[in-house]
């Protein structure tokens, strides 16, 4: 399985793999035909940069041109694992990559199959989530080939995303290091070593976006999805069922009521871990039902919390 990926990528073309995060689609970074497939394939905004895989340090050194001590202290603490480095990039990464960015975004994944794929394959992989560019992001086997049957060479299958939310990407080209992206790593997590602004602080994500594909369509399945704070769930829920709509509901812990049109239900039973793990299964699954409206209590914003709530605002924005 593993060699044929390799044989794949060697020739230019593109295969989907599993990570901890997130399922990605892949191309050998230096190939600029390859990396080209990828935007075709997801239909991906050319202004929206590539995160780039590694499976050990020595290929760090091909992709960045400056790594701070600092950032090199949160490596050997987080990676392999969900955290991406944003880097001043070295001339031979393809401008296509990074947007025309002088920056390269760089993560060592930690699921066994990305790591083993890497290393057979010897070079850094280029890979976006796989999924059509604007949807909910791939986070098992299944739903990696609904995505991108005929639109990828390959697609390596692996056990479900163990994390199912993206990594953080977090920015060391400024000082204080700062958030782009939140992700399984949290705010708390990285504070605990070295100074960090939080994402969304000050300039936030208006005009400018500091992380381009912040600015973009994203993670939205086929039906509206409505965030609503905890204290408001009972009540948002009574006023959708006044109209005649098919209802999903997930819950991050409040009662979902008996319904004949609530037709999919979950509760994370305040379970962030477990809430990020199924947001995109369960986003996917209501789609799947005919839902036509998907009302999602939101967690807290701490934590993990920030991350899911990103997603889940992004998810409801109507463009
Ligand atoms: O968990 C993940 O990060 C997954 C798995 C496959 O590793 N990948 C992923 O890739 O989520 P994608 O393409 O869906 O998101 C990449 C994010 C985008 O928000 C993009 O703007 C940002 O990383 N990014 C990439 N390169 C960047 C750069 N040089 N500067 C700032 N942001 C960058
Ligand atoms: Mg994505």
């Amino acid at each position: 399985m593993i060699e044929k990926a390799v044989r794949i990528l060697r020739k230019g073309g593109i295969v989907a793999f599993p990570t901890e995060t997130v399922y990605g689609l892949g191309a050998n970074v230096f190939d600029r035909g390859a990396v080209e497939k990828i935007f075709k394939a997801k239909g991906r905004p050319g202004d929206n940069p590539l995160i780039v895989h590694i499976s050990d340090l020595s290929q760090l050194k091909r992709l960045a041109a400056q790594v701070p001590k600092d950032a090199e202290s949160l490596m050997r603490r987080f990676w392999p694992g969900p955290l991406t480095f944003v880097f001043k990039k070295r001339p031979e990464v393809p401008s296509r990559v990074t947007a025309g960015l002088s920056t390269v975004a760089v993560r060592m994944p930690g699921h066994p199959l990305a790591r083993r794929l890497i290393r057979a394959f010897g070079h850094p992989i280029a890979a976006p989530s796989a999924n059509v560019s604007g949807r909910p992001s791939a986070t098992n086997y299944q739903a990696a080939r609904r995505e991108l049957a005929g639109k990828a060479d390959m697609i390596l299958r692996g056990s479900a995303s163990r994390i199912g939310i993206e990594s953080t990407v977090l920015d060391c080209t400024r000082r204080p290091f700062r958030i782009l992206r939140p992700g399984f790593v949290t705010l708390e997590d990285l504070r605990k070593y070295v100074p960090v602004r939080a994402f969304g602080t000050r300039s936030g994500f208006k005009g400018a976006a500091p992380s381009p594909g912040m600015k973009h369509r994203h993670y939205r399945p086929n039906c509206r999805v409505v965030p609503v704070s905890s204290g408001r769930w009972s009540g948002k829920l009574r006023e959708l069922l006044k109209d005649n709509m098919k209802l999903g509901a997930l819950s991050f812990r409040s009662k979902i009521p008996d319904h004949s049109r609530i037709i999919f239900s979950r509760n994370f039973r305040g379970n962030s871990g477990r809430m990020a793990r199924e947001l995109y299964p369960s986003f996917l699954t209501a789609e799947k039902r005919g839902v036509d409206v998907l009302v999602v209590e939101e967690p807290q914003k701490k934590g993990l919390g920030a991350a899911i709530l990103d997603r889940l605002r992004r998810a409801a924005r109507a463009e």
